[in-house]
């Protein structure tokens, strides 16, 4: 039997309810698919971590459907950074910001600082306006993948993933069709330095950081004290051995622009047509490898600046 449910007014509010007492909901967002807790909820967060299997020392970012909630969850929060706030949401942007006494150090693994989100997506905005009603602050969403894996860009490939280990009654999926975006959101931390700092590029880009606040963004060196994604060693990571040099071999798996024509013997996982529908489509091309069995995956990068600097990192990581 599927866990997946249509996205209908009724399914958005029953998973509200749901997570109000508890339960864990895949639910759609314009960059991944995230795993949804109430953030308050000490047990329900627990069980995050162990569906994942990701260490509990590892933060998550609190979902908010308003910019209202903001307040609730964080403390001194630089000018810069509500300008950003306001700038870029809702979308495709985290903020790490020092936090208040509801972010319990369950979600943000001892620190002082909270990731926040205020996502675009509609499904994602009508659950949490719901949860919002219905008297929560905020939902914790880390992505519906094991612990290293590709983040899912669809609500199947949630249920691949984590089908088995969300086995209470109340726990579901919701299904938004594929996310926009295809490419977790870009983090800025806003708390250790007196400037914005990128933590994990995104569709927002250093540039557009940079225009809205007149700072020097600084693009982390992989040098931080705190935690970060892809601070460990293998992230974003296929079962097959992602390859981003050298020439193709036939029985490679072959990701690459449309203008690009496949090497021979190569298998080819995806053409998208432009750099947005590249990143669309990445995570759900490195899957489609694996269910195909395949040993390597060829990712061939395209030139460029923007979402191809989320692109090269996410996919250096999963190369090593
Ligand atoms: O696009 C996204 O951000 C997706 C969707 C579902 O919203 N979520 C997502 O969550 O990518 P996750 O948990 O897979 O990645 C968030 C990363 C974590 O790896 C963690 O290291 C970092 O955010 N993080 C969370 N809180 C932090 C904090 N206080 N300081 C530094 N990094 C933090
Ligand atoms: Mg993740």
């Amino acid at each position: 039997m599927t866990l997946i449910k249509q996205p209908t007014p009724e399914n958005t509010l029953l998973a509200a309810r749901y997570l109000k007492i508890g339960a864990l909901i895949g639910l759609p967002t314009e960059t991944v698919y995230g795993l949804a807790a109430d953030a308050e909820n000490e047990n329900a967060v627990k069980r995050i971590y162990e569906v994942k299997g990701r260490p509990l020392d590892h933060p998550l970012i609190v979902h908010i459907g308003s910019i209202e909630y903001l307040e609730k969850w964080v403390i001194d929060v630089p000018e810069y950074a509500l300008t950003l706030a306001k700038t870029f949401w809702p979308g495709p942007m985290t903020l790490i910001l020092k936090r208040s006494e509801i972010a319990r150090d369950f979600i943000t693994g001892g620190q002082n600082s909270v990731a926040i989100r205020f996502p675009q997506n509609e499904i994602a905005l009508s659950v949490l306006n719901n949860f919002h009603q219905l008297g929560g602050n905020g939902l914790a969403a880390p992505s519906a993948n094991k612990y290293g894996a590709v983040s899912p860009t669809d609500a199947f490939s949630v249920e691949e993933e984590l089908g088995l280990k969300l086995d209470r009654e109340t726990d579901f999926i919701l299904n938004g069709g594929q996310s926009e975006v295809g490419i977790e959101s870009t983090i800025i931390d806003c708390f250790s330095t007196h400037k914005p700092k990128i933590l994990r590029s995104g569709f927002v880009t250093q540039n557009d950081i940079q225009e809205s606040t007149h700072y020097q963004v600084i693009q982390n060196l992989g040098e931080n004290q705190i935690r970060f994604p892809g601070g460990i060693e293998s992230h974003y990571s296929p079962k097959a051995k992602v390859i981003l040099e050298g020439t193709p071999q036939g029985g490679d798996g072959f990701i690459a622009l449309s203008s690009i024509d496949t090497p021979e013997g190569c298998v080819r996982l995806s053409s998208p047509a432009n750099l947005s529908d590249y990143a669309r489509d990445l995570y759900l091309a490195l899957r489609k490898g694996d269910k195909k069995g395949l040993k390597r995956i060829y990712v061939l990068i395209p030139e460029g600046e923007g979402i191809v600097v989320a692109i090269r990192e996410r996919m250096t990581k999963a190369s090593r």
